[in-house]
């Protein structure tokens, strides 16, 4: 079995580590900051220990999988490994001078990765000088619960590199999706509207974050709705995923960000972990109770459905990936109640059509254009999955 480096051992690199080692991986995990990989270590432990006392492992196991990872502080660390994932900071300049290092190390066969969210995978591997062995390997947060990984080649990614870096992540126990290089992969380019076309109805004053977080949970089945998720997961991140898949799209107006989260990104209100977001955290606050409007709520979750619909045919219609692995993504990377493909299916390609057409109609602006792929399918009468 092959040894696997990882570096970064911030909330991604930890969780990557702990999958490698659980799947049965000698794991060396490097971070320049010692205090971050004691935090990892004694995070792991905590899991471990959470993990028994559930009954989900046995001591004996828990115990090996920790053993099995070693924490070092230089990346010399990763001389005999045959497959390192980067996770460190999000900047360009910054990962080329750590691969460019780093395969000066490794062996000349070893698989390199990023785990980059937000990045190209081409320009990042430009800095190698055998950028045939690099591709992007996408982890979601937590990665020891999220089954998804999204495989990206780079332009410069050999096949059978590639084919070897994705049977062994599928060996991990992971689901894994090919997407091509492009701004957000597969999850954070179709999830845009999620946050952004409920953002645009708050913003219009069609209803309130409680009654939109209402009728995307009750009404569309959404595990969480996106005001309460934006919250979770921080308007400062949320904000900046948003903005540099906008800039990354040659700001293209379909993913425009909206002010309103700029604004509370801008403030401080990070959601949960400032106590502060679209709701209010402190101790003594208490939820907003939403509309109950049944009408209402099912034109808010009508409308971002089918917002979600578009940029999933959009990224078929543009071969980001394949109608299979689309639908996948959706429901394992981000837990949708059903793949978007399907759904569009379910609710009928004419009526996404119509749907979009009649946005289209009202605004005239770009964000709500039907996608291309729909109206031909619409026109056809064909649907997704034949
Ligand atoms: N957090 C998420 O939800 C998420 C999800 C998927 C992908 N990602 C991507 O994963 C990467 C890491 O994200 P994170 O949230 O784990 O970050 P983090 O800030 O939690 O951890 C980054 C770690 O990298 C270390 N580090 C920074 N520069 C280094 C260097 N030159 N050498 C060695 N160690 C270095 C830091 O000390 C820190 O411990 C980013 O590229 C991010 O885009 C993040």
């Amino acid at each position: 079995m092959i040894k696997v480096g990882v570096l970064g051992s911030g909330s991604m690199g930890s969780g990557i580590a702990q999958v490698a080692a659980t799947a049965g991986h000698d794991v060396v995990l490097v971070d320049n900051n010692p205090n971050a990989l004691n935090q990892a270590k004694s995070k792991l432990a905590k899991v471990m220990d959470r993990l028994v006392e559930k009954g989900r492992l046995n001591a004996q196991t828990a115990s090996e999988i920790q053993g099995r990872i070693h924490y070092k502080t230089e990346i010399e660390a990763f001389a005999s490994c045959g497959l390192v994932i980067e996770a460190i900071i999000e900047d360009l300049g910054i990962k080329q001078s750590v691969f460019a290092s780093m395969e000066a190390i490794v062996p000349a066969d070893c698989i390199i990765a990023s785990n980059t969210s937000s990045l190209s995978i081409s320009a990042i591997g430009s800095a190698l000088k055998s950028p045939e062995r690099f591709l992007g390997i996408h982890f979601f947060n937590p990665a020891p619960l999220m089954k998804l990984v999204e495989i990206i080649p780079a332009l410069q990614t050999s096949d059978a590199y590639l084919d070897t870096a994705k049977n062994t992540i599928d060996s991990w126990g992971k689901l894994t999706v090919l997407a091509k290089d492009t701004p957000g992969f597969i999850v954070n380019r179709i999830a845009r509207p999620f946050y952004s076309e409920a953002l645009r109805m708050y913003d219009e004053g069609v209803a309130d974050f409680a009654t939109i977080d209402w009728a995307l949970t009750e009404i569309a089945g959404f595990r969480m709705g996106p005001f309460t998720l934006m919250d979770y997961i921080g308007n400062d991140i949320n904000y900046k995923v948003t903005e540099t898949v906008y800039a990354s799209f040659f700001y293209d107006g379909r993913f425009m960000p909206s002010f309103t989260q700029k604004r509370l990104a801008d403030a401080g209100y990070y959601g949960r972990k400032a106590g502060k977001g679209y709701y209010d955290y402190s101790g003594d606050a208490s939820m907003p109770e939403p509309d109950k409007d049944l009408d209402l709520g099912q034109m808010i979750a009508d409308r971002v459905i089918v917002m979600l619909i578009n940029f999933a045919a959009d990224a078929l219609f543009m071969n980001v990936a394949s109608e299979h692995d689309i639908d996948l993504a959706m429901t394992k990377g981000v837990n949708y109640p059903k793949g978007l493909l399907t759904w569009a299916n379910e609710i009928g390609i004419q009526n996404c059509v119509n749907q979009l057409d009649a946005l289209f109609e009202e605004y005239r602006e770009e964000r709500y254009r039907c996608c291309p792929l729909l109206r031909r399918m619409a026109n056809n009468g064909s649907s997704f999955f034949n």
